[in-house]
């Protein structure tokens, strides 16, 4: 077994084997082994007109330096590679001028966020080459770290890989009246975590075996924000870190490598009842949280994943294998500057959030998540990716869902592998996993749900306005192969 994968270049192998959760260390000389200042994607606030924020968007097609001397041909927003970061207060109009150039048609979906669904930017709203978007609406949720996206049909895998996707912060009442560190970039730190490969050109490598169709495509360098290796240097001794799994396929369990404890404020819809005391935090992809790290001892705090095997043997350990797969990364050294400000104390309380009450549901739909794995798998180009025995068909609504009710949707996987589910325009919460209540970290709102093989998860949605019988939302499994093969469908609200 190759577990090192070293590419032609000769500089981006990590060293699986000398890879040890706590005493992390690179195995061998390369421009990997020198850890570089994190990049802070460039905060855009938007310009006031009328009342109206307006963020001018533009998709390009551009080269990225990722390793001194090595061009990478990637996407990107308003830069080289992703793009960024929107900033919106909630209760506040909104509207986005999103041109493409990217030389291909593309679209730009703003994930978790609660809108019309002609606004969307799911495959509906497409973006020709040459062409402008400009949907706009009202930001009508709570303060949350969602983000934005390229989501055109078949290809949203492509697209994300190669750049197309950024972070958004959306604030309110409450993020306003809590002592909660949140001056971006100083003391609020976004991290876009995506695994990549790299070809022995510097190209990105995309899709290239069976299993990366059936698995999901993972890496085995670890960007964050787009800097392999990163460092970041504090200035406070409370640290507010916004993670986004922007990963294609990949899980990560998250932790310091010392061990300590740090505290989760949010996941994917905002801030959870009360912050809670972990040392460690499953993340699969699409998924978000808020972390806050303390570093008053002065010691460097290095946040390390692990990923889980969430397979079964059959669906995950043995593929797993064939393609020798880097489990473990560092993520992100947190280094204590000089003279830092003050701890930060914590507040008790965050959000009001209610217990999901089902009893409210006028309706229960069930979703059952399958590959068609198995030895025909093996032997055929891979399995049929399907919901309900369905694969996606964008002429296809279906199901239809009445606006200002709330229903339960009930997520079965039969199939080998963990899928993250998600679905666009609400913010949901877990009734039960297994007939058992959530953990404390999936007990506020949520966008995406990570559903283990032979679970079933139980989730409450609420469908506040906007109907529109033309245009659908999607919901999808977020492991972007499995979408683009057809683990998709739509929904209208009516
Ligand atoms: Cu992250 Cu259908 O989206
Ligand atoms: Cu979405
Ligand atoms: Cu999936």
């Amino acid at each position: 077994m190759n577990m090192n994968r070293r590419s032609a270049l000769g500089l981006l192998a990590v060293g699986g084997g000398a890879m040890a959760f706590g005493g992390y260390t690179w195995s061998r000389q390369s421009p990997l082994a020198k850890p570089r200042p994190l990049a802070i994607p460039p905060l855009l606030e938007g310009s006031l007109k009328d009342g109206v924020r307006h963020y001018d968007l533009e998709m390009g097609r551009h080269n990225t330096e990722f390793f001194p001397g090595v061009k990478t041909p990637t996407f990107g927003i308003n830069g080289p590679y992703l793009g960024p970061t929107l900033r919106m207060q909630a209760g506040k109009a909104v509207q986005l001028n999103v041109t493409n150039t990217i030389g291909d048609t593309t679209t730009l979906h703003w994930h978790g966020m609660h809108l019309p669904a002609k606004a969307d930017g799911g495959p509906h709203q497409v973006i020709a080459d040459g062409g402008t978007w400009q949907p706009g609406f009202e930001i009508k949720q709570r303060a949350a770290t969602l983000w934005y996206h390229s989501h055109k049909m078949s290809q949203t895998g492509f697209q994300v890989y190669h750049g197309l996707a950024g972070m958004i912060i959306v604030d309110d009442a409450d993020t306003a009246r809590l002592d909660l560190p949140n001056t971006y970039g100083v003391d609020d730190i976004p991290l876009v975590l995506q695994d990549r490969r790299f070809a022995p050109t510097g190209a990105f490598e995309y899709v290239s075996s069976m299993p990366d169709r059936m698995m999901g495509m993972v890496g085995n360098v670890l960007l964050v924000n787009g800097t392999p290796n990163p460092y970041f240097e504090a200035k406070t001794n409370t640290v507010r870190l916004r993670l986004l799994n922007g990963s294609n396929a990949r899980i990560y369990r998250l932790s310091f490598a010392d061990g300590r404890a740090f505290h989760q404020i949010a996941s994917d819809g905002g801030l959870l009842r009360a912050p809670l005391k972990t040392q460690g935090l499953t993340l699969a992809p699409a998924e978000r949280a808020e972390i806050i790290v303390d570093v008053s001892d002065g010691r460097p705090a290095t946040l390390v994943s692990d990923t889980p095997d969430t397979g079964t043997m059959m669906g995950g350990g043995m593929m797993r294998m064939m393609r020798g797969e880097v489990a473990q990364f560092k993520v992100l050294e947190i280094r204590p500057g000089e003279n830092r400000t003050p701890a930060v104390k914590l507040p008790t309380t965050l959000a009001t959030i209610d217990a999901p009450d089902p009893s409210k549901a006028v309706k229960t739909r069930q979703f059952v998540l399958e590959m068609g794995m198995g030895m025909g798998m093996m032997m055929s180009r891979g399995g049929a990716m399907t919901i309900n025995g369905r694969s996606m068909d964008i002429n296809r609504i279906d199901e239809v869902v009445k606006v200002g009710t709330s229903e339960v949707w009930q997520i079965e996987n039969p199939s080998p592998l963990a899928h993250p589910f998600h679905i666009h325009d609400v913010q949901f919460q877990v009734i039960h996993r297994n007939g058992r209540p959530p953990a404390a970290s999936e007990q506020g709102f949520k966008d995406t749900v990570l559903v283990h093989p032979g679970e079933r998860v139980r989730l409450l949605l609420n469908f506040a306005d906007y109907s529109d019988a033309q245009s659908p939302y999607m919901f999808h499994c977020h492991i972007l192969e499995h979408e683009d093969a057809g683990m998709m469908g739509q929904f209208t609200v009516v």
